[in-house]
């Protein structure tokens, strides 16, 4: 099992979700803050914006960029690799990690295989999942050729998933942290404690918890089009958090999900959907109805065809015949 040829990112990354034009201005003002990374998702439909914009950018800074994009699309499970390949394209063939964006049901070992090759075959310099549980890590280490090396899932003050980044820390697995501001939530923005410590250190409350996400060694992918906060957040590698103020962040966990759970996420028609689609493979069964097709077409055509040679046929006999009387 592998998963040494490890990729270190930045600190802290650039968000794209749910911008689309605006990112032509919003990623050149990230990378002149300083950010050397960039998510985003097939499914985000912004990859050729993030594209775009990377055109705009001079060749030296663009070597120091990792741009990291999703699958998200099961019902493509079985070309996987041919959708690696159009986000690629479309992000000015700048792609360094591939994640698997959900574990889809019924799916996600079919597509983990198909992310191994892609990375084993040195398409990508890594790869990962997103939004897995501990369950998801535990059934893929029993099979996997190489492990995640990321493991991309909501976090922050008010829902820290402890166990599970424990779980991936103890397997080599780094955590991507994401809607780290809580997509500005108020349970996490209005805290006391949060403003309390932001006041201490003259900051915002904003730069306070992705200083947090710093000091606890997850990655942060805040997401903003805006310049001001562009460039507040990350102006955080400047201050440190002391230990007594992070450990009373640590206390503000109150299971406060902003976001989907994976657990929930499908619904049961995509489910079932999901497993006929594998189902559907497994048996090949959409082959075996490819060749009944052909079968079926095949005496068909060969009939018309058959019908239209003999029409032609007797047309050029009766012409001959016609034109054998004239001579006559
Ligand atoms: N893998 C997954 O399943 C998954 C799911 C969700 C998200 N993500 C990724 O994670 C990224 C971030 O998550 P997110 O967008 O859900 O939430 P987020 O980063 O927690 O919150 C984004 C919001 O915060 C605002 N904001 C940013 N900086 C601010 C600041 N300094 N002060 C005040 N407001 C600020 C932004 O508004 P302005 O634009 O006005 O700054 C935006 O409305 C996404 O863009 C996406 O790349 C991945």
């Amino acid at each position: 099992m592998e998963n040494e040829r490890k990729l270190n990112l930045p600190e802290m990354g650039f968000g794209t979700f749910p911008q689309k034009e605006k990112l032509l201005e919003s990623v050149p003002t990230a990378i002149k803050y300083g950010y050397r990374l960039i998510d985003t998702s097939d499914n985000y439909q912004n990859e050729e914006f993030v594209g775009e914009a990377l055109k705009k950018i001079d060749s030296e800074t663009l070597d120091e960029i990792t741009v990291i994009s999703k699958f998200s699309q099961p019902m493509r499970t079985y070309e996987l690799e041919k959708c690696f390949d159009e986000s690629k394209a479309k992000l000015n063939n700048k792609l360094n990690v591939y994640l698997l964006h959900w574990p889809f049901p019924f799916l996600w070992k079919e597509e983990w295989k198909r992310m191994e090759n892609l990375y084993l075959s040195g398409k990508c310099d890594a790869i990962g999942v997103c939004n897995f549980e501990e369950k998801h890590l535990k059934k893929l280490f029993k099979f996997c050729r190489v492990k995640p090396m990321f493991n991309q899932f909501e976090c922050h003050p008010t829902f820290q998933q402890k166990e599970l980044i424990n779980f991936c820390k103890d397997n080599g697995i780094t955590v991507i942290a994401y809607s780290p501001l809580a997509r500005l939530d108020k349970k996490t923005f209005a805290n006391e404690t949060l403003n309390s410590i932001a006041q201490k250190y003259n900051k915002t409350v904003g730069q306070i918890i992705l200083r947090w996400h710093i000091e606890h060694g997850y990655k942060p992918i805040p997401s903003s089009s805006s310049e001001k906060h562009i460039a507040e957040n990350h102006g955080i590698l400047d201050f440190r958090l002391e230990q007594y103020d992070i450990e009373r962040i640590d206390a503000l966990e109150c299971g406060n999900r902003v976001r989907f759970n994976p657990n929930t996420r499908f619904t049961f028609r995509q489910k079932v959907k999901f497993l006929l689609l594998r189902i559907i493979n497994i048996l090949k069964i959409d082959k075996i109805l490819l060749d009944i097709k052909s079968m079926i077409k095949y005496p068909q055509a060969s009939k018309q065809a058959s019908k239209q040679a003999s029409k032609q046929a007797s047309k050029q006999a009766s012409k001959q015949a016609s034109k054998q009387a004239s001579n006559k």
